[in-house]
């Protein structure tokens, strides 16, 4: 694909054109070889494979830019800044998310009468007491199906596509929820429904342990149980929340509400609602339970403010009014420690830090895109590799059969639970896939959302917190691929990004965004091998070109990250 007037940038000596996903696989001689690397946060894999040096290499020459001198008689014409168009092994991505069409047409086939589901559509309100489709997705074939395919795309049909529903009963006697496979897609005669209980091996889900539709799920008890307390918070914490949209006061409950499901309760905590509230707790908690579906049910249990625990609000206001109640030494939003550090608004500078007028450095890929696009597929080439993408609501970005030079190297990488809690002691942010962060002991340390650095939050003793001690981050649940939003390019991918959409799809509609996915290549700027040595062919250095395939996540400040490492001496 190099326009007119251009040789190759790089000679390839003695290596013929690789042909997309299925060049030959007759052995050649090449060392290859393939690590694994988890990197931080991150669901990584970086592989590499070297050409032998050949006898009398010229390592000067080798990669040099070949510019051919008759391309002056021509007109200089930019590469294109589009990626050339991919030939995906099989026409069908098998892994591919559900269209909106698809979703439209299995949520109207469940809510039409004769399914008998007595569905409320998510749009108009729902209450806890109706049945509401909670979620839709697409439901991946089972591997050994999709196999058959891909391996023999022109005599073996695509698997049949199917969606999983999730559907609250909440309408029920005995409220349950309950996870359907409903297919085949698209919707037709041929569509059945049936339960689909072999992903937790039980036939219901107690409806306990549903997700939430909405995170002001607990308004309904907190606006009975918050404003009498309006004075108090005022005096205390310099906020209130009288359920009004400008409450300086906003709270946060997380999960697990229990471990059977057979209720569901969990800590409330109090924050300020500046920029990264959860950075500014202002140690105020509430023990609530909000079982069932009848909110004039729901109660408090227990109140905790500054080390002190009260089982009423009238034990917590008599001590607030007899003189026992032991203060915070500050009013949070009057402590001198504190401050509003957590916006993201850049401070007025007092210097210019030296040359930061200056653009910093940019990757441009001079000869055009070195890899290849089918973006209705989302199918994604590079140098012998290629790989499908699939994209769903729970867990973001993943990639599928992945080969190189047509072998399958990886069926599936993808992330199947992001799991994070602060512990006890410490309260540090950790991840299943981080490395623990550093700690400063003896006060209570959040590492932040929205900074990479661990921070100071407050200076209460450590492990005073009942809601982070009794929290398991499940991230999951609070959804890495809707928690997707479109990408900056120059920020979170170079200029020259290739970006793909994602579509997610939840109770209350569906939702694309543009900018879901970005694909580049850069020069990692590192040799992925170097070595000195006195045989002939012995001493060289290998370029460290890697591809990159990001989303990035917000749940919480992490990246799906993954990259291809490449080597072309
Ligand atoms: C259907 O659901 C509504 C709540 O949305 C409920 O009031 C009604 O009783 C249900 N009807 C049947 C037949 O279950
Ligand atoms: C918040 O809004 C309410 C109702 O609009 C108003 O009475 C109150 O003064 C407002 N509070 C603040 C701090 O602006
Ligand atoms: C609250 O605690 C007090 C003192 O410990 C105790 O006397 C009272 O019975 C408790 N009330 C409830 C509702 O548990």
């Amino acid at each position: 694909m190099a326009p007119a007037g251009y040789e190759p940038l790089l000679e390839l000596k003695g290596d013929a054109p690789e042909l997309e996903g299925h060049a030959p696989r007759t052995p050649r001689t090449r060392r290859k070889a393939l690590t694994l690397i988890a990197l931080l946060g991150v669901v990584g894999f970086s592989a590499f494979y070297t050409l032998a040096p050949s006898k009398g290499a010229n390592y000067a020459a080798q990669g040099s830019l070949g510019f051919n001198a008759d391309a002056d008689d021509q007109l200089a014409k930019c590469p294109s800044g589009l990626p050339p168009a991919a030939t995906p092994p099989a026409k069908v991505n098998p892994f591919a998310s559900l269209t909106i069409a698809d979703t439209v047409s299995v949520s109207e086939w469940l809510l039409a009468p004769e399914r008998g589901l007595n569905l409320t559509r998510g749009d108009k309100a729902p209450q806890l007491a109706d049945n509401l489709i909670y979620h839709v997705d697409a439901f991946r074939p089972v591997k050994k199906d999709a196999v058959a395919y891909l391996d023999n795309p022109d005599t073996v049909s695509p698997p049949e596509r199917f969606a999983r529903v999730t559907i609250h009963h909440g309408a029920a006697p005995e409220p349950y929820v309950m996870d359907y496979l409903v297919g085949p897609l698209p919707v037709s005669e041929k569509t059945t429904m049936r339960k689909l209980t072999e992903i937790y091996h039980r036939d219901s889900i107690p409806f306990n342990a549903r997700g939430y539709t909405t995170m002001s799920e607990l308004s309904p008890l907190l606006t009975v149980i918050m404003p009498p307390l309006s004075e108090v918070t005022e005096d205390l914490f310099g906020g209130s929340a009288r359920g009004l949209p400008n409450d300086t006061l906003v709270a946060a409950i997380v999960a697990p509400l229990s471990f059977d499901g057979a209720f569901r309760r969990g800590w409330v905590s109090w924050r300020r609602n500046i920029a990264g509230p959860w950075l500014h707790p202002v140690n105020f908690f509430q023990y609530v339970d909000f079982s069932g579906t009848d909110p004039s049910q729901w109660k408090l249990l227990k109140l905790v403010y500054n080390h002190q625990v009260f089982n009423s609000t009238e034990a917590f206001l008599d001590a607030y009014h007899d003189g026992t109640l032991k203060r915070l030494p500050h009013r949070p939003d009057q402590d001198p420690s504190q401050g509003e550090w957590s916006t993201r608004k850049r401070p007025t500078l007092t210097a210019q830090r030296d040359l930061d007028n200056l653009p910093g450095p940019r990757s441009v890929s001079f000869g055009g895109l070195r890899f290849r696009v089918d973006r209705a597929l989302q199918y994604v080439s590079w140098m012998g590799w290629g790989m499908y993408l699939g994209f769903d609501k729970d867990m973001g970005l993943s990639l599928w059969d992945l080969r190189f030079r047509g072998d399958r190297i990886i069926y599936e990488a993808s992330l199947s639970l992001l799991r994070g809690w602060y512990t006890c002691q410490t309260q540090i942010r950790r991840r299943s896939l981080l490395p623990r962060r550093p700690s400063r002991s003896m006060v209570s340390i959040l590492i932040g959302y929205v900074s990479d650095r661990a921070v100071y939050v407050n200076a209460s003793p450590a492990g005073n917190d009942p809601m982070q001690t009794t929290t398991a981050w499940l991230d999951r649940f609070f959804g890495m691929g809707s928690a997707v939003r479109d990408m900056i390019p120059g920020y979170d991918c170079p200029h020259e990004a290739v970006y793909l959409p994602a579509t997610t799809h939840n109770f209350e509609g569906s939702i694309v965004r543009q900018r879901a996915i970005c694909i580049f290549e850069h020069d990692s700027a590192r040799p992925i091998t170097r070595h000195t040595g006195y045989s002939e062919g012995e001493f060289g250095a290998t370029r460290g070109y890697q591809l990159v395939v990001r989303s990035v996540s917000t749940v919480g400040n992490w990246f799906i990250h993954v990259t291809l490492s490449n080597a072309n001496k």
